[in-house]
């Protein structure tokens, strides 16, 4: 089996590029950028990684950012993960990017979408990898401040296909971006939004990324299983949903493989996917692998799963068809 997710050509759809940041790149970042890091080893700083919950994980993942600093780190962590992701033989990845979490600390926007968008070049070139950026908005901020991203986004809009909305979802509902949302609509770009497993009023979040904002993807919506009205908007929609099974693990103790199980009966396009898998310490194989092990799905659901990620990307259909 570990050969046989090897060898297919994969897409991934939800990964965090600053989720991406190896212990090993850190330490070399923040000696180059003379950033203290309270650990003297990778191994040290792995090994406080304690992550129950997203509040618990989003501390560490925020506080690891500092180490980004100028547009060669941008490119540095960005070529990694496409470099890693190929070598996994993933051929097409959608690239979330949190750019309030850098702005906020001093660094321009320019500086990290240059960066991350000369890497995706140069991957596409020398690896083979297509990959697509998505501007994600940190849902803890103000509804200004992600305005004000969409913004500075828009001399760059060549280089984004979509945007989407991440970090802490507790009092943060979708409804508090519909303007953004819009906005970006008009634009053309795409619209996802994180509705993570068990937040707080999360079937209301699911229901209003939906009907309110009316989202072309859903990343997680696992929840979206206990109510027959969601399942049902969400087939007859066809949106995809990016669920990530080692991330859930940290939060609900199974890699949601029942889930899964559930959402490929009701034939729904789910889709398999590493969130951030520097710290959860598994990429997309893994994540692959370790969820059937857990729900034992056959080689032809395997494949199921990783055509749904190609049929909900967005890609043009005649590169879609491709892929397919
Ligand atoms: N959930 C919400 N926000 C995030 C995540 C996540 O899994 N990863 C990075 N930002
Ligand atoms: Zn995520």
């Amino acid at each position: 089996m570990q050969t046989f997710i090897q060898n297919i050509p994969k897409a991934e759809l939800h990964v965090h590029l600053e989720g991406t940041l190896e212990p090993e790149l850190s330490f070399s970042l923040a000696a180059k950028n003379g950033v203290d890091l309270d650990y003297k080893t990778p191994e040290e700083l792995i090994a406080a990684y304690d992550f129950y919950d997203l509040p618990s994980f989003l501390k560490i993942y925020y506080a690891a950012m500092n180490v980004l600093v100028d547009e060669d780190d941008f490119y540095q962590l960005t070529y990694a993960y496409l470099k890693k992701a190929s070598e996994q033989n993933t051929i097409y990845a959608e690239l979330f990017f949190d750019p309030q979490a850098h702005t906020s600390r001093g660094v321009s926007f320019d500086t990290v979408i240059t960066g991350i968008h000369n890497a995706q070049v140069a991957a596409e070139q020398n690896l083979g990898i297509k990959s697509q950026l998505i501007l994600c908005f940190l849902r803890d901020m103000s509804a200004e401040s992600a305005m004000e991203h969409l913004e500075l986004a828009f001399p760059y809009q060549d280089w984004i296909v979509g945007v989407g909305l991440d970090s802490d979802e507790r009092n943060n509902p979708p409804i508090k971006f519909a303007k953004v949302f819009a906005k970006a609509k008009e634009k053309g770009l795409k619209l996802t939004m994180h509705c993570d497993v068990n937040q707080l009023n999360t079937l209301v979040h699911i229901e209003q990324c939906i009907e309110q904002i009316e989202v072309d993807r859903i990343d997680h919506g696992v929840n979206a299983l206990e109510s027959e009205m969601l399942c049902s908007l969400i087939k007859n929609k066809n949106l995809g949903l990016t669920v990530c099974p080692v991330s859930n693990q940290f939060v609900v103790q199974s890699l949601t493989s029942n889930e899964v199980h559930d959402m490929l009966e009701k034939d729904l396009l789910v889709t398999i996917n590493s969130d951030d898998p520097a710290y959860f310490r598994a990429y997309l194989n893994e994540n692959l692998l370790a969820l059937q092990k857990e729900g034992d799905f056959s080689q032809a659901q395997i494949i199921t799963l990783v055509e749904n990620a190609f049929k909900v990307a967005w890609l043009d259909e005649d590169l879609k068809q491709a892929y397919l």
